[in-house]
């Protein structure tokens, strides 16, 4: 047994982990269901570094050093158990299981506890980077015991992407502590995406400029404090034109945004928590609407001239008013995202350290951005910051930047372009620094119809009145 860690699963992902191990100096075991995919990775790359082939499980686990280390990177759900099952029998007491997957957080718990039971650990860990990523450097998140991280730690830091010197991996925490912040950042990579989205939309209505001109001004926001990858792709992706037709490329691609889950599982655990992530939220059911083509089309014949029409006076004020607004909805949607982190973390006990969050996000991953060095000084700064929104950089950039923001949202409501993400991104804010909010009416409402009793601004306890009597309140 030679082999230092091993990956089964040799899909692109699977394929660049691997080469990315052995481009770092470590023996790499290889495995795969259909063995041609193991021989054209030892055939096309075997000269990158060390590698271990197998063409069965049982070789495969035999190849490895003990500890045995071995990363599974299969489809997420019944085929992630299904190489589990395979693989136990084979491992022994210590040996190490992870799943680089994209797994939902509670399978990753119930493995995790299963394993344990056999004396293995297992470690869901999240991978983020994309194909590209996975070769030159991703941003990696593993759960799971800190003793598997003594073995994988050491690993997963080289071969992580590298800031500063610093490496974009760090124990997350037990169990399926790095599949739940896996989770949350792609939860805030759909409201990411969807706010830039919506700027390229308003852009493209308030200045009727070409997807090539907006490319321009992405390019140009790139160099400042929205850098980041999807900002920097998006010039890309907007400047490209249609090889077959000429056209831009944006005006050939269907209008209808897919999603493999990763977001809807986020807006389903904080629901369960209680978290207002409303930019995810609305981010991911702007891709449902976006699928409801028969829908559409019956709204659009009912309604064809809803908005009106929209004259952007001048252009650069324009301009840097979307770019304002774009960044405090961006900023709404990480303080929402990292929320969401805390409260996981307090229910789960995974002990999380936000401010390490932060710092491995900063290279690797897909929503990698200058400002997430500023997110990790906010809460290095303050461990228990009641809100990102609040720490003085971002409340500086929020701050300054309300009138453009909501001048955005009135006037994309009166042209009819739709702004989920940032109208509900400005809702949030107003709603969090409100003085007074109508929730009280809702108690009211409550009580009246259900006797669900309410609290009082003036005195402790807890009171019902008595609607269909003589309206006196009682103490509940
Ligand atoms: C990443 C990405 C990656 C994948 C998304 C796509 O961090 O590298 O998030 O995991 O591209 O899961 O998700 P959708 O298909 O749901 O958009």
């Amino acid at each position: 047994a030679t082999a230092q860690i091993g990956v089964t699963g040799l899909a692109v992902m699977g394929r660049n982990l691997a080469r990315n191990l052995a481009r770092n100096g470590f023996t790499v075991a290889l495995h795969n269901r259909s063995p041609e995919r193991t021989r054209s990775l030892v055939a096309e790359h075997g000269d990158e570094g060390t590698f271990v082939p197998s063409e069965s499980m049982a070789d495969f686990v035999a190849s490895l050093e003990r500890p045995r280390a071995v990363i599974v990177m299969v489809k997420a759900g019944a085929p992630t158990d299904a190489v589990i099952d395979e693989l136990v029998p084979l491992l022994e007491e210590g040996d190490i299981v992870v799943d680089c997957g994209n797994a939902h957080f509670a399978d990753t718990r119930r493995r995790e506890e299963a394993l344990r039971g056999h004396g293995l650990h297992f470690v869901g860990t999240g991978v983020s980077g994309g194909e590209e990523g996975a070769l030159r450097g991703p941003s990696i998140m593993p759960g799971g015991s800190a003793e598997s991280y003594r073995k994988l730690g050491p690993i997963f830091e080289k071969i992580a992407a590298q800031v500063d010197g610093v490496p974009c991996c760090r124990h997350i925490g037990p169990d399926g502590a790095g599949h739940f912040v896996k989770m949350v950042h792609n939860g805030i990579e759909y409201a990411d995406m969807q706010l830039i989205a919506e700027a390229y939309d308003l852009l493209r209505a308030g200045l009727s400029a070409s997807p090539a001109e907006i490319a321009e001004i992405f390019r140009e926001w790139n160099g400042g404090e929205l850098e980041s990858f999807l900002i920097e792709i998006t010039a890309d992706v907007l400047g490209h034109s249609d090889p077959a037709t000429a056209r831009p490329f944006v005006d050939v691609v269907l209008d209808q945004a897919e999603q493999k889950g990763t977001g809807r599982w986020t807006v389903q655990s904080a629901l369960d928590l209680g978290i207002p992530i409303t930019g995810i939220a609305e981010a991911t059911f702007a891709r449902s609407l976006s699928g409801h083509a028969d829908q559409r089309a019956a709204a659009r014949r009912a309604f064809p001239d809803a908005g009106e029409k929209w004259q952007v006076d001048d252009r650069d004020t324009f301009v840097e008013d979307v770019r304002r607004a774009l960044l405090s909805s961006k900023i709404v949607a990480y303080a929402q995202g990292f929320d969401h982190i805390r409260a996981g973390s307090q229910e789960y006990d995974w002990d999380i350290d936000l401010g390490g969050m932060a710092t491995i996000w900063r290279g690797g991953c897909i929503i990698r951005a200058r400002f997430l060095d500023r997110i990790r000084e906010a809460y290095d700064t303050e461990r228990d910051l009641p809100t990102l929104l609040v720490a003085p950089w971002f409340a500086d950039r929020v701050g300054a930047g309300v009138p453009a923001w909501r001048r955005v949202v009135a006037d994309a409501a009166r042209a009819g372009v739709p702004t989920p993400a940032f109208s509900s991104s400005l809702a949030y804010f107003d709603a969090l620094r409100a003085e007074r909010l109508p929730a009280a009416l809702i108690q009211g409402l409550r009580d009246n119809f259900g006797a669900h009793t309410y609290h009082r601004v003036d005195r402790e306890g807890t009171f019902h009145t008595l609607w269909a009597g003589d309206r006196s309140e009682v103490e509940a």
